[in-house]
Formats: C-alpha cells, structure tokens, sequence
C-alpha cells in the first residue's frame, strides 16, 4: 500500500520518571513502541521513526526486532515540538500518516479509516468529558484550527473535542506548510497542529475522524502504562478465548502477547505466561508462571515456576516445582522440586524434594536422568551426574558419582535405634 508512516518518539517523556526512554517500556512483553509499528507495518513498507533522546539506544532496540525501519534524528534544540520532529523528512509515498510512538493499542483499522477519510488532510478527534492536557479541536462547519491547551483561551478550554495527534495528509501538503511554522506560542515549539489551520486558510479540506478513546489513549506516566496494559491484556485473552481457550477469571490471568496456544487448554486463575510461551492441550492450574518455554500435554501446578528454555511434554509438574532450562518427557514432578539445567527420559518419577545442585558457585552444570528412573524423595542431585535407564535412587540420597542402568543407588546413613534414649537424655522415668 501506497502510505509512509511517520511515528514520533523523540519525546523525554519525563513524566514516566524512569531511566528507561518512554517508548521502550514494555505492555505485555513487547515495547510500548514495537507495538506502534506492528500497527505500522500492516499499512505500510515506509515508516520511519523520529528519535531524539536517547536516539542510540531506541535505534538499537527497534533494529534488533525490525529489518527495513527508517530513522530520523531530529534536532530538538533549534526545532522542539511535533511540528521539528517532522522537518526534513523525505517520505517514499505520497500519503503520510502520522502517528505517535507513545500510542501503543492504535488498530491498522483506525489509521486505514483516516487514510480514507476525505479530503487532503484527515486528523483523529476525541470527544471527552475532561479534556485537559490535549489540543482542543475548533470546528465551525467543519475543522478549523487546533489550538495547544497552554495557548488556549478560557472558552476554548471548554471545548470536548480534542485532538488525538493521529493524522493522514498529503505529503505535497505536509512539505508545503512545515516550512511555515513558528514558534510564537506559550511553549515555544514547532506545533505540527498549526498546519490545520494554515491548510483551511488556503481552503484545503480537513476532515475530522472520531475515534475510538480506548486505542488512541497516550502513555505518559507509569499509571497510563497500567491502564494501556490493561486494556492490552483484555485484547490477548480475548483473542486466545476465541481460539478455545478456557480462562476461569480472566481478570487475574497475564498472557504475554507474544505467548501462543494451540489444541484445547485451560488456565486457572492467577496464571501468569510471559514471553514466547507456547502451550498445547494442557491444563495450567492456579499461580503458575510460564516463562519462555513450551508445554504440551502436560499439566502445570498449581504454583509450580516454570522458567525459561524449558520443554514439557506429557508430564505432571505440581505444586512448587521449578524447572529451569530443562527438557522433561512423559515424567511426574508433583512435589516441591527444583529440576535446573537437566534432561529427563520418559517414564521417571521425581521424588517430593528432589533437587538438581546445578549450581557449584562458579558455573552451571548439567544433569541427566534416564527412561523409567525412580527418584526417591528428598534426592539431591549434584552436578554434572547422570542417571542411567531403568534405575531406583533411595530416599534422602546425595548423588555425587553417574548411577549406571539398572542400579540402585543409596547414599543413606544407615538408621539406627537406641533403645530407652529418651528417659536417660530428659532424667525421666517410664
Ligand atoms: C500533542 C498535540 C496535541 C494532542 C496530543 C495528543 C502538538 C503540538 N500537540 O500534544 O494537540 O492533543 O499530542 O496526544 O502536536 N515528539 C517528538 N518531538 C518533539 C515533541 C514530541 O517526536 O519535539 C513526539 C513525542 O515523543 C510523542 C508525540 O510526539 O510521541 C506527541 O508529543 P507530546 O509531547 O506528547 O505532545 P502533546 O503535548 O501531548
Ligand atoms: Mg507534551
């Protein structure tokens, strides 16, 4: 499709108090920016981010994620605004849309809608009940200006309808009228906005598109990031709802958006996926985190940790188990486990409190465990070990040498009975 998409993100974005640039904080899993030119993308080949601060590091985030994206640096201190973020462009389209890199649930439907509104130059509008902190939008038969809420006067401070910032314009146009803008306002800053105005002087057609609020909300501050990310989950879970998945509260389930199902699962409340989980027919039960891993035919918990890099296929994994970079097959952890950094063959049966010492204060260490190994509980496994096929280790043992195929391995102190100990060690009697 013939449209360049222009995004801005050359903002400080101060008001998220962080140390992180703002278009970098994440809405489930993903760069609040990274969802802007997802959105992008479906539109368009030619989209080209504005950075400023922190140009480097955003540049280096964007390109490790996307090939083809155009960067311009603009020059904030000779030309701050919307309107100097815009300078010196030079999209490969004749129609640009123009969106905002803190707008992170902004639908490729909404900006076709603007890309096909009439008129040379469509902007998005919101009507709302507070307005405040946006441009107001003055239209009198038709729109005839924005004006920034800090240039306003006292009545069109009560006007509703408020610019969101989203606009489709003819790159002609566009080009004609940056060259033309001043600074001479409260702010002194290059206003993109101003260019409405000059455009109806000259008899252009504005058309203003109502848009919906819930996708065209900003982020500037940690609690908008809350509340987009709210509305984001309702998207994902909504989503993966409709493709057969059973959610019991939803309200209290987090899928990364990057997260995938497949066949029939069911997620109890208070699960908690992240990243690029993949989960196929399997039950996940109440407080369970998936991170990064794959799980198929299996159930999970309820409140076992699954961590990254781990693959689960047709097995039980209970409650507080965790598993860490480990790959396990036809196997049931149900009790208290911690399986690091290991292998497990099918048919096995980790113990309650059976644990992989993967860790020797240096480096990390491997532990491989066979076909139809019977852990005892309260195992501890010190790395790197190997556990053979068809092999029983007794309860409370501490293995620090390979077991071989078909042994049993015991590292118990043997038990012993004192008799009458007890009345001796307290001087009581019987
Ligand atoms: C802007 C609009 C306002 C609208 C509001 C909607 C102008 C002058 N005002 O105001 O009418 O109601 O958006 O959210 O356009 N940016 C740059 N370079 C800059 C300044 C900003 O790239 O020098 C980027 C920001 O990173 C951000 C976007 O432009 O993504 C909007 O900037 P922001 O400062 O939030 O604009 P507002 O003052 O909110
Ligand atoms: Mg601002």
């Amino acid at each position: 499709m013939s449209v360049s998409i222009i995004i801005l993100a050359a903002g400080e974005g101060t008001r998220m108090k962080s140390a992180t640039p703002k278009v970098l904080h994440q809405i489930s899993g993903k760069e609040m920016l990274f969802h802007t030119i997802d959105a992008a993308k479906e539109i368009s080949d030619d989209i080209v981010v504005v950075l400023s601060y922190e140009y480097e590091r955003v540049k280096k985030a964007v390109e490790s994620e996307y090939d083809g994206i155009r960067f311009h640096r603009q020059n904030r201190q000779k030309y701050p605004g919307t309107g100097g973020a815009v300078m010196g462009i030079e999209p490969k389209y004749d129609k640009v849309v123009i969106l905002n890199g803190d707008m992170p649930l902004v639908l490729p439907g909404s900006i076709q809608r603007l890309i096909e509104a009439e008129g040379e130059i469509a902007m998005s509008i919101l009507k709302l009940n507070n307005p405040s902190g946006y441009g107001r939008v003055v239209v009198d038969n038709g729109v005839k200006a924005i004006i920034e809420e800090k240039d306003c006067t006292k009545e069109q401070l009560d006007i509703s309808e408020v610019n969101a910032g989203v606009y489709a314009v003819s790159k002609e146009l566009l080009y004609k009228y940056i060259p033309r803008l001043n600074n001479n306002n409260a702010q002194r800053e290059y206003y993109l906005t101003d260019i409405i105005e000059m455009a109806v002087k000259d008899g252009v057609m504005v058309s203003g598109v109502v848009v919906p609020q819930e996708e065209f909300m900003g982020v500037n501050s940690k609690s908008d990031l809350a509340k987009a990310e709210e509305i984001m989950q309702q998207r994902i879970k909504n989503r993966w709802m409709l493709e057969g998945v059973i959610m019991h509260l939803p309200d209290t389930i987090y899928i990364d958006c990057k997260a995938s199902f497949e066949g029939e699962c069911e997620l109890y409340s208070g699960v908690v996926i992240t990243g690029d989980t993949k989960i196929s027919t399997s039950t996940i039960y109440s407080h369970s985190v998936i991170e990064y891993s794959s799980i198929s035919q299996s159930n999970i918990g309820p409140m076992a940790h699954i961590r990254p890099n781990s693959i689960v296929t047709n097995s039980k994994i209970g409650n507080f188990t965790e598993l860490k970079n480990s790959t396990v097959i036809d196997t049931s952890a149900g009790h208290l486990s911690y399986l690091g950094d290991c292998e497990v063959g099918s048919g096995t049966n980790i113990g309650a409190g059976t644990i992989t010492c993967n860790y020797d204060g240096k480096a990390k260490h491997r532990t491989k465990i066979g076909k139809n190994v019977f852990i005892g509980s309260d195992t501890q496994l010190v790395a790197p070990v190997e556990i053979a096929d068809d092999t029983i280790i007794g309860a409370g043992s501490t293995i620090t040498k390979d077991v071989p195929k078909g042994a049993l391995a015991l590292s118990r102190v043997p038990m012993r009975i004192i008799k009458g100990y007890f009345y001796k060690f307290f001087q009581k009697s019987k």
